[in-house]
């Protein structure tokens, strides 16, 4: 972000130098190859994505994002959540070939990445950015809960769920969505979206909160938690029933 807000600023400067053609009574600006070349820049930074993490961090632990776009209800995890929640799952998976899904947490499928890059991992999102992750990617629409590819329907042990908006539908749907992947048996999940969801989400999945509070990069007005259908024990501040 501050690397944004510098390139910002060269761009305001050299904007502020923008060249003119050598007729200077011609109305038509244009920009100095010097202004050009940081506008591109600057244009290249706002579509940022996670990309390859090891080539967008240089293997470190920074994970860059593309930039939230609020129309989208787009809230990206502060940096500590987004690792919380990427060791929890890791932990879910420990020792065995587990599949995760990840629905409309795209900073958790990030970090995910980064932390274990063997993990089975599917991202289904509305937002189309996110196509850069290839087969990893699914197109995903909670309004058409069910319409996925057949091979996604029982197969992810653990399904991680954050939807875009704190209505009762909203949540309905995305409980079918979060039916339809899990596999049978023994399967783990995750629900984060606000406090007010509670009683819905013991009601639809069975789902209880953690006392560990999830935090945002930008700050939320809602009270925010995570809900989960297993007693995760010690970790993530225990369950409150
Ligand atoms: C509250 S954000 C959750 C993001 C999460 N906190 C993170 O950091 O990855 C809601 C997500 O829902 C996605 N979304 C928006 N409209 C959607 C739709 N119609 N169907 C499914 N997902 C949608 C947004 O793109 C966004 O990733």
């Amino acid at each position: 972000m501050e690397e944004l807000e510098l390139n910002t600023n060269s761009v305001r400067e050299l904007s502020s130098s923008t060249s003119h053609t050598a007729n200077d009574d011609d109305d038509v600006p244009f920009l100095s190859s010097q202004a050009l070349t940081a506008l591109k820049e600057f244009l290249a930074e706002q579509n940022q994505s996670i990309t390859d993490p090891d080539v967008a961090t240089g293997g470190d632990t920074e994970v860059a994002l593309v930039s939230e776009d609020w129309r989208l209800s787009q809230f990206w995890y502060s940096e500590e959540t987004a690792n919380t929640l990427a060791e929890e799952v890791l932990s879910l998976c420990k020792g065995e070939d587990s599949r995760v899904a990840c629905i409309s947490c795209p900073t958790l499928y990030a970090y995910l990445k980064k932390t274990d890059r063997n993990v089975s991992l599917q991202l289904l999102e509305y937002d189309k950015r996110f196509e850069q992750y290839g087969s990893d990617y699914t197109f995903y629409d909670y309004n058409q809960p069910e319409e996925l590819p057949s091979e996604l329907k029982h197969a992810y042990k653990v399904v991680v769920a954050d939807p875009p908006y704190l209505s009762k539908e909203c949540l309905e749907k995305v409980a079918e969505t979060i039916s339809f992947l899990r596999q049978p048996g023994e399967s783990f999940v995750l629900l984060l979206t606000g406090e007010v969801q509670k009683e819905r989400a013991a009601e639809l999945l069975g789902l209880h909160p953690c006392g560990f509070r999830p935090q945002h990069s930008s700050k939320l007005g809602n009270e925010f938690r995570l809900f989960t259908n297993y007693d995760p024990g010690m970790r993530l501040g225990g369950w409150k029933k």
